[in-house]
């Protein structure tokens, strides 16, 4: 297998791992309108496709069990670039600086995936909270082989050319920040609902409701805006 080089700058180890910053209420209130004027990005073939086929399968209303379908398959990029750049490690670990550097790697993507998994944890909370029955083969199966075929497009693609697999996750990411803005602009009672979780005390405290979902689109702005900077950079080296 023929590994992608490492990049030769990037965010640092400990900048990486610190996640998107977690803003206060006026500040997520700008950057919801921030977003709102921001046109979506020209989304490539397979960005479109994915799109369309989770419409086809979930409706194109904005519901919260299909946030939650998104919030799965969102974190396996990060699944495969992690395990890539292990393999790298393997690979090149007689290259000391080299081998640190993919660290770094590993490190920024473990820190994107985990970012992700509590926003699928606390969206599968809140489901639960509003009863109702999913369907098993359109709330797990289905997301199951989605996120198997995803993990499997991000890894070929992050190998073969790791630019691809960002820009396809650049896509996501843009797609799943205008989603979640746009899912607070038709709630405008949950500005009065509070945010408890079980998962508070490892996300952040929020005003309400309307404000944790606003920073869940932030984070996947800042996703967005980190996959679009590693694009731009060389390959690992
Ligand atoms: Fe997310
Ligand atoms: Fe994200």
């Amino acid at each position: 297998m023929s590994l992608p080089e490492t990049h030769a700058a990037g965010p640092s180890a400990a900048l990486s791992s610190a996640g998107p910053p977690h803003l206060g209420h006026d500040d997520l209130v700008r950057a919801q309108a921030e977003t709102e004027a921001t046109p979506r990005r020209r989304y490539g073939l397979a960005a479109r496709s994915l799109f369309s086929l989770l419409d086809a399968l979930y409706g194109k209303g904005r519901t919260l069990s299909k946030f939650k379908v998104l919030e799965l398959v969102a974190r396996v990029p990060y699944q495969s670039w992690e395990q890539v750049a292990y393999i790298a490690i393997t690979h090149v670990h007689e290259r000391t600086g080299l081998a640190r550097r993919i660290h770094e790697r590993v490190i920024e993507s473990r820190s994107q995936q985990d970012n992700e998994g509590w926003h699928l944890l606390i969206l599968e909370e809140l489901v639960a909270r509003q009863g109702g029955k999913e369907s098993w083969l359109r709330y797990w199966l289905i997301p199951q082989v989605l996120s198997f075929a995803y993990y499997q497009l991000s890894f070929l693609l992050f190998t073969l050319h790791p630019s691809w697999s960002y820009r396809l996750n650049a896509d996501f990411e843009d797609h799943a920040e205008h989603e979640y803005m746009a899912l607070v602009a038709e709630h405008p009672e949950w500005e009065d609902e509070p945010f408890e979780s079980s998962f508070a005390e490892d996300y952040g405290p929020f005003q309400s409701l309307a404000d944790l979902f606003r920073q869940i689109g932030h984070d996947e702005r800042v996703h967005k805006q980190e996959s679009l900077a590693r694009m731009g950079e060389a390959r690992f080296r």
